[in-house]
């Protein structure tokens, strides 16, 4: 993705084509970035030889997660819908994990009945409803705990998981107990050990102290775990002077505590895959200027990218067509939803923009299209794929008649 005689291209095609043929806005994604991404991910742990399933919850589209099952990637879900959607897109039972915190009786049930790799569990009563489940059925099911290793992402507060404090996993204690459990119970195999401590972590450290308690906690337990699942949460440059996570020193910490252990490890990166493959292509609807900004009133608003009024999350906004012009003046990058959180970003340096013109918002692949909604009855975009020239439409834009 980059200007060739200043316009913006997704692979060989133009952005301001792709808006004008499918209307803005508009998810775009690239598949020659999807699939670097992906040999960039095999090639950093290439070492370990994991097994990686892709975190669902990053992006949900039928096609780019058949595209994923191509590269021999699984998928780690959350729900029955994920679930149902891999399956759909072809990824083998064999290669699914099933991550969340309140996984129904319902869920559960249905997970059994696909013979998936693991159910990753979140408490004592989930094991004990799985388990009464699988006796139910006659069924031994493979299963993980999720441990909470209180560990600090030292990411975004509201992204961080590994904390006490936070929903997620279970306790030292409450995790050794479930192992002599599992132990003795006739219908779960305990296979994993599973941990996840956020998301966008650009810092190496964290996972070093997160792989000490998990090594700690391994020895004491005294059980062989077939599998290491170390989640996901390698984060991604948003900007151009971010830093970047060290995968090497990454690799390092984990095969530091693998010298003791035969285990298999597992990665549910999303972001990282996914992340930097797609923009959103937007439209200028009004500049409305007072005497010191002007507020640029895009097309796209917080129902189609959730992350900024989420998260105080940045995404970078550049020019469809680059000119020599500039503005002068702050912009404020807004929607049009009545909150004031619908509001993208300001810049204060920035070319003069016009009505009509046409926005580039950055590396919206994971957790935007995922995180969209109908929020004041706006329809859903459309995205499409690129590879080289050709375009292929990967979901049609809702329409009104989908919702009223
Ligand atoms: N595994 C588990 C158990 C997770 O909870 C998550 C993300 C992942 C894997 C994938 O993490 P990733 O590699 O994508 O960082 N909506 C937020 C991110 C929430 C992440 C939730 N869990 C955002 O837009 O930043």
């Amino acid at each position: 993705m980059k200007y060739i005689n200043k316009n913006f291209y997704i692979e060989g095609v133009k952005a301001s084509k792709l808006a004008n043929k499918f209307h803005t806005p508009l998810y775009c994604y690239s598949y020659k970035k999807l699939k670097e991404n992906i040999y960039n991910f095999k090639n950093n742990f290439r070492s370990l030889n994991p097994i990686i399933c892709f975190a669902v919850k990053a992006n949900s589209n039928l096609t780019l997660l058949k595209e994923i099952g191509k590269f021999g990637l699984g998928a780690d879900v959350v729900s029955m819908g994920e679930l149902t959607q891999v399956l759909k897109a072809g990824i083998k039972p064999k290669k699914i994990v099933f991550s969340g915190v309140g996984k129904t009786s319902e869920e559960l049930s249905f997970a059994i009945d696909k013979k998936i790799l693991l159910i990753n569990t979140e408490s004592k009563n989930e094991v004990l409803e799985l388990e009464r489940l699988a006796k139910n059925k006659k069924r031994i099911v493979n299963l993980g705990i999720r441990l909470n290793p209180n560990t600090d992402a030292k990411t975004l507060s509201k992204i961080s998981t590994g904390k006490k404090e936070d929903k997620f996993g279970v306790s030292e204690k409450v995790f050794l107990e479930l192992v002599k459990y599992a132990e003795k119970s006739k219908y779960i195999n305990l296979k994993c050990l599973s941990v996840h401590i956020g998301s966008q972590i650009l810092n190496h450290r964290p996972y070093e102290k997160m792989l000490k308690v998990v090594d700690r906690i391994i020895k004491k337990s005294n059980y062989k775990f077939d599998f290491i699942d170390l989640g996901g949460g390698m984060g991604i440059p948003y900007y151009k002077k971010s830093k970047t996570l060290n995968y090497k020193k990454y690799v390092f910490a984990i095969k530091k505590i693998l010298k003791n252990y035969k285990s298999k490890i597992i990665f549910e990166p999303g972001r990282s895959i996914i992340g930097n493959t797609g923009v959103l292509i937007s439209k200028v609807i009004y500049v409305k200027s007072s005497s010191k900004k002007s507020f640029i009133i895009l097309d796209a608003a917080m129902n189609d990218l959730m992350r900024p009024a989420l998260y105080g999350a940045e995404h970078e906004i550049i020019p469809e067509k680059k000119t020599n012009q500039f503005a002068g003046k702050t912009y404020e990058f807004v929607g049009p939803i009545c909150e004031s959180t619908d509001k993208f970003m300001t810049s204060k340096k920035f070319q003069k923009l016009s009505e009509k013109d046409l926005v580039i918002i950055s590396d919206v692949g994971a957790y935007g299209m995922s995180l969209s909604s109908n929020y004041n009855i706006r329809l859903k975009p459309p995205e499409i794929l690129v590879k080289g020239y050709k375009t292929n439409i990967i979901k049609k834009r809702q329409k009104l008649k989908d919702l009223i």
